[in-house]
């Protein structure tokens, strides 16, 4: 790069390793809180900046967009990209970064965990044991369902849905699921897929693995939870927004849903008291399906390449907005 350094900031401090990377090339400015930046600080400190490596809990919007008139890149930290308006972005030319790949398998290991998890009650069965409930072997005690034989559902067989789905024939379990894309998956996943009403009627499990956009946004609703077994388990490690979270709560309150297990919620954080919460037959925790050292490394290494890439008029390796690159040409052309 020759002239200035380009002046980038960094929402949320990250792994010293990627940021090292980063300063060799910018002038790299971290928000040192541990909240994420307001909306109104991170106008402030996307003006005059020619980058912005950003997470999912920053609203990349077009307002902000409009008044970061040297922005040539944002870098989201996340696959998904439902905080960034990436239409407002196309138009202003801007490609958007997103992190890909490396968090699938930890990923499809949460979503696992999770459905192991609400199957055999394991938050119940330690709370059971913290609170000194523990006096025998009891052959009725915290009875859960087995995951093994039983039929998953998985809504999305992208990437993530694919590893969840490898897991889940080690369990010998029938997959059945919902896909967008026409592209039916490798031959070694042998799943069958079904339109989402005859996947929610027939599934012990469901599991969600599609982005948020404004199609999927309360994907599965009154209607559809209660279409699903009153013995079923929903997991969710994707958006809390695919989710109708008071239908839920309802659904899950008058018994015609067994178990949610939620790795996202609709508002996130959750609000503490929050009507989720009372139920012993949820499971919450604080969206952390991709939380391991290693991958939350590779991501922020992934979302520095992307930013660096951006900066340097390279096309970003895992962009969110690649028409951005046609539209670029269709300018010049
Ligand atoms: C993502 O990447 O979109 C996840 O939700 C965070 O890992």
């Amino acid at each position: 790069m020759t002239g200035p350094r380009p002046r980038v900031f960094v929402t949320r401090r990250l792994p010293s390793e990627a940021l090292a990377r980063l300063a060799e090339r910018a002038e790299v400015n971290v928000w040192a809180g541990e909240m994420p930046p307001e909306p109104s600080a991170l106008r402030e400190r996307v003006t005059g900046v020619q980058g912005l490596l950003c997470l999912l809990t920053d609203r990349v919007d077009a307002s902000l967009l409009a008044e970061a008139p040297t922005l040539r890149v944002v870098s989201n930290m996340a696959t998904g990209t439902d905080n960034v308006d990436l239409a407002a972005a196309t138009g202003r030319g801007i490609p958007v970064g997103r992190t890909p790949g490396v968090l699938t398998e930890t990923t499809a290991d949460f979503a696992f965990a999770l459905l192991l998890a609400a199957a055999r009650r394991v938050p119940e069965a330690d709370r059971f044991v913290r609170e000194g409930l523990w006096r025998t072997w009891d052959p009725g005690l915290l009875l859960g369902r087995d995951l093994h034989g039983a039929t998953l559902g998985i809504v999305g067989l992208g990437a993530i849905g694919q590893a969840v789905a490898r897991r889940a024939q080690g369990f010998a379990m029938r997959i059945l699921y919902v896909r967008r894309s026409a592209t039916p998956p490798p031959d070694s996943i042998a799943a069958i897929p079904v339109p989402l009403d005859d996947l929610l009627r027939e599934a012990n499990f469901v599991t969600l693995h599609v982005p948020l956009t404004e199609e999927t946004r309360h994907l599965i609703g009154r209607r559809e939870l209660e279409m699903m077994k009153p013995t079923a388990v929903l997991v969710n490690t994707s958006r809390g927004a695919l989710v109708d979270q008071k239908a839920l709560v309802e659904t899950l309150r008058s018994g015609h849903l067994a178990a949610a297990a939620l790795d996202v919620t609709e508002i996130e954080p959750l609000g503490a008291p929050d009507a989720l919460l009372t139920l012993p037959n949820v499971i919450v925790t604080p969206h952390v399906g991709s939380a391991s050292v290693a991958t939350r490394l590779r991501m922020a290494q992934m979302a520095v390449e992307n930013l660096l890439a951006g900066l340097e008029g390279r096309p970003l390796p895992n962009c969110a907005n690649p028409e951005v690159y046609a539209a670029r040409e269709g300018d010049t052309g």
